[in-house]
Parts: C-alpha cells; sequence; structure tokens
C-alpha cells in the first residue's frame, strides 16, 4: 500500500510538471521548433549530462552494416542548438553526448521535425531552411547522407495553406499551386545534396485501407482529390532529379490489410507511369510484435513490384501490444536488465532479416528514430509521460545491450 502510495504520488508530480513544461512552452514563445522541450523525458535533468562515454565510440553501428545498407538516425533539432543558443534559454553549455553519438554511428540522418512542412513553408512564398541548413552543414562535417522527412503530410503542416485570405478553404487550384511551389523551392535548394525523399507520408486510412481523407484528417485529399499523390510524385521528380522518391508509412509490416492497402496503390501508381521507386516502413514496432516473419514478408511483398525498401523511422518500444494504447499513467516504470536483453535479441532478429533483405538487392537504408531513450517521441507518444526505452541508447547516452549486439 505505502509502495503504491509513494509511486502515484510521484506519477502526480511527474505530471503536473510536463503539464507546467508545456504551458511554459506554449506561452513563453521559447524554442518553438524543438518538439522535445514539450515532452517529458527528462530533459531537464542536467546532471545526467556530464558523463561522456568515450569507449562507445570505438564501435561504430555503419561499420557493422557497410556491406549491407546505410544505417542512419534521426537528429533531434535540439542537439544542434549553437552555444549562444543554449545560453540563451539557460542550457548547459557542453554538448549532450547524442551530438557526438549522432556524428560518429552513423552515416545518414534525418531531421525529426525541421524539414516538416510547418517547420519550413512559413507563409505563402516563405520559406525558413535555417532548421534543414542547419542538419545539412552536420551531415557533410560528419560525412554523412542527408535524407527529406517530408513534402506531404496531414500532420505538421502549417494551416494557412488551406486556407485563402478569408480564411475560408481555399480552391484545389490555389492549394495545388501551393504544393507545387513549395516542391520545387526545397528541390531548388537541396537537389544535389538529398539522397532520398520521403514524397508523401502517412497517406493511407487505418479504417479502410484506402487513401486517407478529411475525416481521418487529410485536407490534401478533400481539396486535391486522389490525384494529388501522383502529382507530388511528379513534381518531386523534376524537383529532385537526382534523389530516389518515397512512400512513407507506419504498420504496413503489423496490419497485413494495410500492407496490402500500400501495395493496390503502388501498383496503380506503377501503371500510371508515377515516379515512385521506394517503399519507406516506418518500423515503429514493438517488443513483441509484428514477427520477423511478417517484416520479412513486408519487405518482399514491395521488392515484388520491382520498388526498393527502406526502413524509416525504426524504434521498438519495450511496451507489449496490449500494453500500447493503454492509458495507465507510468511514469516511472523501471525497465530490467532482463527486458533489454529481450530487446537487444530482437533487434538482432530483425536486423539479420534486413541483412538477408540487403543481398537480395531489395533494402537500401535503414533508419532509427532517435539516438538515446531520453529523448525519443515514445516518451509521449502513445501515452503522454510514459517513459519507453525503445532505442540503442540509453536515458545518459550509453550504449544498451542492442548496441552491443548490433556492432558485434
Ligand atoms: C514525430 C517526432 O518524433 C516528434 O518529435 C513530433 O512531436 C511528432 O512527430 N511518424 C512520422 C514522424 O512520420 O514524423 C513522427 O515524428 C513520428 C511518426
Amino acid at each position: 500500500m505505502l509502495i503504491f502510495y509513494s509511486i502515484t504520488i510521484k506519477n502526480l508530480f511527474h505530471y503536473l510538471k510536463i503539464k507546467i513544461q508545456r504551458i511554459y512552452a506554449l506561452f513563453s514563445n521559447r524554442l518553438p521548433k524543438f518538439r522535445v522541450f514539450y515532452n517529458k523525458s527528462g530533459i531537464f535533468d542536467f546532471q545526467y549530462y556530464r558523463k561522456q562515454y568515450d569507449n562507445i565510440y570505438m564501435k561504430k553501428l555503419f561499420e557493422s552494416y557497410k556491406n549491407y545498407f546505410r544505417f542512419g538516425a534521426a537528429i533531434s533539432g535540439f542537439l544542434l542548438l549553437t552555444e549562444e543558443e543554449r545560453k540563451k534559454f539557460n542550457l548547459p553549455a557542453f554538448d549532450l553526448p547524442e551530438k557526438a553519438l549522432a556524428a560518429s554511428q552513423f552515416n545518414l540522418v534525418v531531421a525529426e521535425n525541421e524539414c516538416k512542412m510547418e517547420s519550413v513553408y512559413v507563409a505563402e512564398n516563405s520559406f525558413d531552411f535555417s532548421g534543414p541548413d542547419r542538419l545539412l552543414n552536420f551531415a557533410k562535417q560528419n560525412n554523412q547522407q542527408m535524407r527529406w522527412h517530408t513534402l506531404v503530410w496531414h500532420n505538421q503542416t502549417p494551416e494557412w495553406i488551406f486556407k485563402d485570405e478569408k480564411g475560408q478553404r481555399v480552391s484545389k487550384e490555389v492549394l495545388e499551386e501551393r504544393l507545387k511551389n513549395y516542391i520545387f523551392a526545397v528541390g531548388e535548394r537541396y537537389k544535389n545534396d538529398i539522397c532520398s525523399v520521403d514524397v508523401v507520408n502517412e497517406c493511407i486510412s487505418d479504417k479502410n485501407f484506402v487513401l486517407r481523407n478529411g475525416e481521418d484528417r487529410s485536407l490534401w485529399f478533400d481539396i486535391l482529390g486522389e490525384e494529388y499523390i501522383d502529382k507530388a510524385f511528379f513534381w518531386a521528380k523534376q524537383a529532385f532529379p537526382k534523389s530516389s522518391l518515397v512512400i512513407n508509412d507506419y504498420n504496413l509490416e503489423m496490419v497485413e490489410g494495410k500492407r496490402l492497402g500500400m501495395y493496390e496503390l503502388l501498383k496503380g501508381m506503377k501503371t500510371r507511369g508515377v515516379p515512385v521507386d521506394t517503399v519507406g516502413l516506418q518500423m515503429h514496432i514493438n517488443i513483441e510484435n509484428p514477427p520477423v516473419s511478417e517484416i520479412e514478408k513486408t519487405i518482399e511483398l514491395y521488392g515484388s513490384l520491382g520498388l526498393n525498401v527502406i526502413v524509416t523511422e525504426m524504434e521498438i518500444s519495450v511496451y507489449t501490444d496490449k500494453e500500447q494504447g493503454n492509458n495507465k499513467f507510468d511514469a516511472l516504470r523501471e525497465f530490467t536488465p532482463e527486458l533489454f536483453e529481450q530487446q537487444a535479441k530482437r533487434y538482432f532478429e530483425i536486423f539479420e532479416c534486413f541483412k538477408r533483405q540487403a543481398k537480395k538487392g531489395i533494402l537500401k537504408d535503414v533508419v532509427l528514430w532517435g539516438i538515446s531513450d531520453r529523448l525519443s517521441w515514445k516518451n509521449y507518444f502513445p501515452v503522454e509521460g510514459r517513459n519507453d526505452a525503445p532505442l540503442l541508447f540509453d536515458r545518459e547516452g550509453k550504449p544498451k545491450p542492442a548496441f552491443e549486439r548490433l556492432t558485434k
């Protein structure tokens, strides 16, 4: 009983802390793009940040897989703040170990948020490229390639784009023009530096496995009609003639209906000559599901259409299927060494499958959605404030058993 109460009270404090941070971030108008500040991954516990872990730089993830695929990570804009900015925001002067890990462990990077439309497309004919530029400079300094995530998506898209001066919904012609301008503006600036582009993100509905519409939050579909997908790819081909063009989605390896829905869409696109060449599997998966065999089947299915496959946003949540959407507030869950061993085994088995599929010539890249557990978005999704431990480095930036398994 006593233990029960102490946990509950601790949780309550944690919960209040999150709310206060969130309100503070909203009203103080600080760091609008660094969403990590809106979450509760312990980002303010700076006493943990002081230690650097030199030994881990000896082994490198990307080198372990260099004969198979590029090994990438999503980089939080938070890691790339300058010293000046850190001072301004009262952050410690030293870099987090994640920054050194980002530079040394991966040969491919993607922005976790800074290349999304809401970060870049400020207003009609007005673009803010500071976030993408910053990551590109980092990539160049470290000899890394960079992906672009993402051109068209129903989330993290600025509201103005769907509205006219009176605040009414825009016409199809206007929206098409805005989208086209956007794709060309991004291509103009980055076409020589971006190896692959997520042209369309998350367009398949989870309800009926056809294109997502307005009821499912996609105004793109409602205003532009189903042909918006094809058009976005044709424009992207002109804007990024040298890059690989990707259609990206989640749960394709988890839900067979969705996998087949995407397959049908792609078959149609191929028949119409649409220049899509790669399917991106986000792979936000968990410790239990899906089985490796389903992952393998999914990669082979899209491979059978003559398409490449890449893994774009992988992490392995330690919560099981049943726990995923469960709103139980369990912020202070501690994870056992056994659980991390189990996670390591699962990472390893899945990466063995990736190697097989790379050898077959289908799988080209594997990208993890973040570096360490403390900065992972899984700390606030799908349950806000519940800590998760889905990545290869822990909450202090130290390597976990999964890192050891993959670099053996
Ligand atoms: C997530 C980021 O990790 C978070 O920081 C942000 O608050 C929300 O978006 N699918 C995607 C990614 O395509 O862009 C999402 O990234 C995770 C799900």
